[in-house]
């Protein structure tokens, strides 16, 4: 493991005063930074697995990662959820290859162990071989310590002295809250992900989530070529981010969100659909409640998931300067089909690997990751709105749609736990 960076070094890194609010650049740079916040963030807090409904059935399974360590997700047969750590209790090989699927057991690749889905060791070809005394009972496959699910988002935790995870989520579970409420009483399923990577730093994906500040500029082509399809439902969201109304939040557990100010309708599809799920939102929340959910809103849970209110995202750090992002739609179960398939057009069209808004953020982000390469670039700033928000008697801060007030919250917990004791 890399030598650590001591407490100093770190809370020298966010720099917080009443007329700026910086961060070092060396913050984003180099494979010491990387290492520590694998096992003072991602291995220390909860992250996000998957959505429950990737796993329903008994036997399913999925592939991914917390941090860097491989993981496997699964459903046992009596029906519990399981992390696993994909890596083989004989010598090590991956045990999962495949990115999801349903199985009775995993069969290593390598020499044919087996094991259920639970991670228990059933199998070792021609056994006989081993000798007196073997203990096959610490063979399982390793256990993430943790896991628990809150409104159908499943995380892990390596620390098995991990908070709660409803502590965890604090000032970001009513927003998960009224996210689970677009659904009109149903639930989501989650389609298959779209993928992109870039060759930066996982935190400037991670930072952009909830910024209101670059869409006029970063996305003014975009908005151009969208522009002349009035009427579409992408149109509508892309103005309403260019008006700059609206708020950010940031929470002192280093989540964030941005909230567009007017309500998004279901813009592109049938207007008796729309008007359908309008009406079934305002029978079950009310006029106001239904205004509420359906405004536009998108969030970080620290650190690496986003929910956007058609998607989620998860940000996947693989390096210093690589970055994978997993993009999934998300379908409202028995929702009318056009209001699917318009979720799904979002995700393909806009926020997804080929979208016309992600192409944009990743060639800025791969650029960012250039200008930090160099050394004699010290500091970034990340001070619009510092000292101007609102704060609540919980910690909540909340800025106007343009303001950096999540950013802020999301370093602020990035220092706490970097410099925390290992
Ligand atoms: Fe898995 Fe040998 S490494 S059976
Ligand atoms: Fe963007």
């Amino acid at each position: 493991m890399n030598a650590r960076l001591p407490p100093h070094t770190i809370t020298k890194m966010v720099d917080e005063q009443a007329h700026e609010f910086r961060v070092a650049t060396a913050a984003y740079r180099g494979p010491e930074v990387f290492a520590q916040e694998m096992e003072q963030i991602f291995y220390k807090t909860w992250i996000y697995l998957c959505h429950e409904s990737e796993i329903a059935k008994p036997g399913d399974f999925k592939s991914t990662q917390i941090g860097t360590r491989p993981v496997i997700v699964t459903r046992g047969r009596e029906g519990g959820i399981h992390a696993l750590l994909n890596a083989c209790t004989h010598r090590g090989a991956t045990i999962c290859r495949e990115e999801k699927g349903n199985t009775r057991a995993f069969v290593c690749p390598y020499h044919g162990w087996s094991f259920r889905t639970s991670g228990e060791l059933i199998g070792i070809p021609d056994d006989a071989r081993y000798p007196e005394g073997f203990n096959k009972s610490d063979k399982n496959l390793k256990s993430v310590p943790r896991v628990a699910a809150y409104g159908g988002l499943v995380f892990g935790s390596f620390n098995p002295d991990v908070e709660p995870l409803e502590t965890f989520l604090g000032g970001a579970k009513q927003h998960i809250d009224l996210w689970l409420k677009r659904t009109a009483g149903s639930t989501y399923r989650v389609a298959t992900s779209h993928k992109y990577g870039f060759d930066g730093n996982w935190k400037f994906q991670a930072e952009n989530v909830y910024d209101g500040y670059h869409p006029g500029f970063v996305h003014r082509s975009a908005f151009n070529t969208v522009r002349k399809f009035e009427g579409s439902f992408e149109n509508r969201e892309l103005h309403a981010a260019v008006r700059q109304q609206g708020y950010t939040r940031g929470y002192p557990e280093g989540h964030g969100t941005l909230e567009a100010g007017a309500p998004l309708e279901s813009g592109g599809i049938d207007p008796a659909v729309r008007d359908a799920y309008n009406t079934q939102l305002k029978t079950l929340y009310g006029e106001d409640g239904a205004a509420e959910v359906l405004t536009n809103r998108q969030f970080l849970i620290f650190p690496n998931l986003t929910i956007f209110d058609f998607n989620i995202r998860v940000i996947q750090p693989i390096a210093h300067d690589r970055t994978e992002v997993y993009s999934y739609p998300l379908m409202i179960d028995g929702a009318h089909d056009e209001i699917n398939a318009n979720r799904m057009l979002d995700a393909q069209t806009r926020v997804g690997t080929a979208g016309i808004l992600s192409a944009d953020d990743i060639d800025v982000f791969a650029g960012g990751q250039n200008a930090l390469r160099t050394e004699a670039f010290e500091w970034i700033t990340l001070s619009r709105g510092l000292g101007k928000e609102e704060v609540k008697p919980d910690g909540e801060r909340v800025g106007v749609y343009s303001d950096e007030a999540p950013q802020r919250a999301f370093w602020r917990k990035w220092r706490a736990l970097m410099a925390a004791a290992a």
